[in-house]
């Protein structure tokens, strides 16, 4: 049987798995493990979905940062024209960093600090997703003092259920994200009377690894009705920024593809004006990058047997904060007996595991290769139990750039200071 792996240039050939043109167990041997590895087209691919899938209509693919904010990964992407959505001051430079353009930035998040809005401000971003009335006020202000007007749109929390993990849903009404959607007609006319703000559109985000396109569809359906109403009240918006969500495969789900998650909401906004944005995070990277760690011990047990591996929970949190599933395939293949497996990391926590129960023929020292890492893997990472973060790696064809070095236990501590 084939393996079907959901990272498209992932294969297996003699030597084992390969990314693209690359052995993984050549880029151990050269960086070691844990590593995080990303394929380039792959990422390229991801991107390039989005893009074909809009076709001619204006519209603006914003990476959602906090997904995977390397700047080698960035910089990917900001070559390839992308715009992005920041959530913080921190990711702001990144993008600046990684070549992004100023003029292509959205920034959402509900506590924008006065200090991260000026910096905003100065390089000048395309908007600011308000998801606050104080917010509104304080942009005003701040816009005032600099002598310009901030570009805003308001972030609306349109009720619908994403029917995702609760934790990672955000339009439903009791979520602390955007604005009440039946507040939203008043903060616009209030928003237009404060002299030191530009309305230039509209925003939601109702949640992410959505597996069904219709939640945002009727989400969108409830924003036009309003982006016509304040039409008619004189508010006309040039933009509709319908936030990111599409979900992708980690083990046998049917995400829609990106053009048949688009295909209706192209439909729904067919010959409009508005132009349309989109913060896609996990889709454009989670299925582009994998983590390659290595088995430590095989520790056989009366009820389950360990494999404890060099990535822990502080590496990939994924598993500890949502019981999320990652394929965990090895990179070579043996011919020894398939064993259930429980894939732990050394941190001292039983919530510390990657994977659970799983079926591999394996021997102390295999590589393993945890897939579909390439969202919120080293972006949510820690350094909990003193452990260094994991270095970062680009394929592209052949070559391999290191993108992150794996951290130091030196440069953990340049920091901090023992007391004298
Ligand atoms: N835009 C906004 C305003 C967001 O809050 C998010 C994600 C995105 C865009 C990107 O969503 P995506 O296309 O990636 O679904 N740590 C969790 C996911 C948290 C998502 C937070 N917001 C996880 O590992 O599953």
């Amino acid at each position: 049987m084939t393996e079907a792996f959901p990272l498209p240039t992932l294969h297996r050939s003699p030597s084992g798995l390969m990314l693209e043109d690359l052995a993984l167990a050549d880029i151990a041997a050269q960086f070691g493990t844990p590593t995080y590895v990303y394929s380039r087209a792959a990422l390229t691919a991801a991107f390039e979905s989005y893009r074909h899938a809009l076709g001619a209509r204006p519209a603006l693919v914003c990476c959602a940062v906090k997904a995977n904010s390397n700047l080698g990964v960035l910089s990917i992407f900001a070559r390839l024209g992308a715009g992005f959505d920041i959530v913080s001051g921190g990711e702001l430079a990144r993008v600046l960093a990684a070549g992004g353009d100023a003029g292509r930035i959205v920034f959402s998040g509900v506590g924008k600090t006065r200090a991260e809005i000026r910096q905003a401000l100065i390089v000048g971003i395309r908007c600011f997703n308000v998801e606050s009335a104080a917010e509104l006020d304080r942009l005003n202000e701040i816009a005032g003092q600099l002598g310009q007007r901030a570009p805003i749109a308001l972030r609306v929390n349109p009720d619908v259920d994403p029917k995702t993990h609760p934790y990672i849903s955000t339009g439903l009404k009791n979520n602390k994200f955007g604005v009440a959607f039946a507040d939203a007609f008043a903060l616009y006319q209030r928003a237009a009377t404060l002299p030191h703000l530009s309305i230039r559109g509209i925003a939601c985000h109702i949640g992410s690894q959505l597996l069904d396109g219709a939640p945002v569809v009727e989400a969108a359906t409830l924003v036009l009705r309003l982006v016509d109403q304040l039409a008619a009240a004189g508010i006309r918006l040039d933009h509709i920024d319908l936030g990111g969500g599409l979900g992708i495969r980690y083990r046998d789900e049917t995400p829609p593809t990106v053009a048949d998650y688009l295909a209706p909401l192209l439909q729904l906004f067919e010959g409009r004006h508005e132009e349309l944005c989109f913060e896609p995070g996990r889709s454009l990277t989670g299925n582009a990058g994998l983590l390659l760690t290595r088995i430590e011990y095989l520790k056989p047990g009366a009820e389950k047997n360990f494999a404890i591996v060099d990535a822990a929970m502080n590496d990939l949190a994924r598993p500890a904060l949502y019981d999320a599933w990652h394929d965990a395939v090895a990179v070579t293949t043996r011919d020894l007996q398939l064993q259930k497996y429980d894939i732990v990391g050394p941190i001292c926590e039983s919530g510390d595991f990657l994977a659970r129960a799983r079926e591999l023929a394996v021997a102390e020292g295999d590589l393993l290769a945890l897939l579909s890492a390439g969202a919120y893997g080293m972006s949510m990472s820690s350094n909990y139990n003193t452990r260094p973060r994991a270095a970062e790696l680009i394929v592209d064809g052949a070559a391999v750039h290191l993108v992150r070095q794996r951290e130091t236990i030196e440069s953990l501590f340049a920091l901090e200071q023992v007391l004298n």
